[in-house]
């Protein structure tokens, strides 16, 4: 396959995982690059000597491009993109913040910069930054998906920008990936999907969930991190949703994330605090969500933790490899492509 995107990163096809916390750890990331994809690392839990070691040991496990994400909203995000710097990273994913620091950096050494977008105000900000190319993320997306569905969300940002798109949101297989093509992107990103598969750590109840999920089983809300987005739903969202927000456990949260990310707490709590109180009440809503999600996402606890899912579950029946993933993705959709020439004359 050849698209603006194989082109760009220097990959067979124009597939990509998307970074999710503790799920897009070098082992997966390096089986979809060598599946032929782009695996992309994410940092968003890691210290910054935990992100040098995840690379290197992408490089141990993969001769093909890779790429790594930061979300510059979370404490240590910039120290993380440091390190992505330093090490070259093929391509460096960001979200959630300005990126022009990180794409000058990273085209100095030849690195591609790609920025996850979900609105065209956004998308346009990452363009005139320096970004090579953009994730944009619709309605259907588990996690952080925009208000737009991809139908409609991809064929209108691709009308205004010119760098390729990657599609995400919604997409799990060729019908998707042609979809996605027709639509004007570039190629598709998968979070979903490669959730559940053999070379994913997440808990084999998450899988096992994502199977038995059909497409409403999901809820779309900013009462569990702050930030509107899609998780299965469970007894764990549900206690979320009604659960009022408490400064002082939300303060006592941010101090475990900020031990657990090597950063110094009180500069956490007074940065949070300068944010103004709309931004600080979002980040204590985000330290009451980072627990829940790694007990739904590694525990496989529902009743405490969240699940982030994707409306695309309800179209996902199996745990394949993630060469089976990438490679029924490829023949379904040269096989599609062939019937659809034949009823589009
Ligand atoms: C289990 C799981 C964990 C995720 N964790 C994160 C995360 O930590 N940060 C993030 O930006 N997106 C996260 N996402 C969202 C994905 O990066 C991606 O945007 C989304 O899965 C794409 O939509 P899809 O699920 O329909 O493929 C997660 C998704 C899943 C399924």
């Amino acid at each position: 396959m050849k698209t603006r995107i194989t082109e760009l990163f220097k990959i067979q096809y124009p597939i990509v995982l998307s970074g999710m916390s503790w799920i897009s750890t070098p082992e997966l990331v390096a089986a979809v690059s060598n599946a032929g994809g782009l695996g992309i690392l994410a940092t968003g839990v890691l210290t910054a000597d935990q992100t040098r070691e995840a690379v290197q040991k992408i490089r141990s496990l993969t001769k093909k491009p890779f790429g790594a994400n930061v979300t510059l909203y979370f404490p240590g995000a910039e120290r993380n993109a440091q390190v992505l710097i330093e090490e070259k990273v093929p391509i460096i994913n960001y979200s959630l913040g300005k990126g022009d620091k990180i794409a000058k950096a990273a085209h100095a050494y030849g690195g591609k910069v790609v920025a996850t977008v979900t609105t065209h105000k956004h998308a346009l900000a990452a363009q005139r930054d320096g970004a090579d190319a953009l994730i944009v993320t619709g309605y259907e997306a588990a996690g952080h998906g925009g208000a737009i569905t991809s139908l409609v969300l991809i064929p209108a940002i691709a009308d205004a920008l010119d760098i390729p798109i990657i599609a995400a949101g919604g997409f799990a297989d060729g019908r998707g990936l042609l979809a996605a093509l027709a639509l004007g992107a570039d190629g598709i990103a998968m979070g979903t999907r490669f959730m559940n598969t053999k070379e994913s750590p997440a808990a084999e109840l998450a899988k096992q969930a994502s199977v038995k999920s059909e497409v409403y089983h999901t809820v779309y809300t900013p009462r569990v991190d702050g930030l509107p987005a899609r998780f299965m739903k469970s007894e764990g969202v549900e206690r979320l949703l009604k659960k009022r927000l408490n400064p002082f456990s939300a303060l006592i949260r941010s101090k475990k994330i900020a031990d657990m990310l090597e950063f110094p707490w009180l500069k956490l709590a007074i940065g949070i605090m300068l944010m103004g109180p709309k931004r600080s009440m979002q980040m204590a809503q985000m330290a009451i969500g980072f627990d829940a999600f790694k007990l739904g996402t590694i525990d496989g606890d529902f009743t405490k933790g969240v699940l982030p899912l994707g409306q695309v579950s309800g179209i996902i029946k199996d745990t394949p490899t993630v060469k089976q993933v990438v490679d029924s993705i490829v023949k379904e959709t040269v096989a599609i492509e062939k019937q659809l020439s034949k009823k589009v004359k």
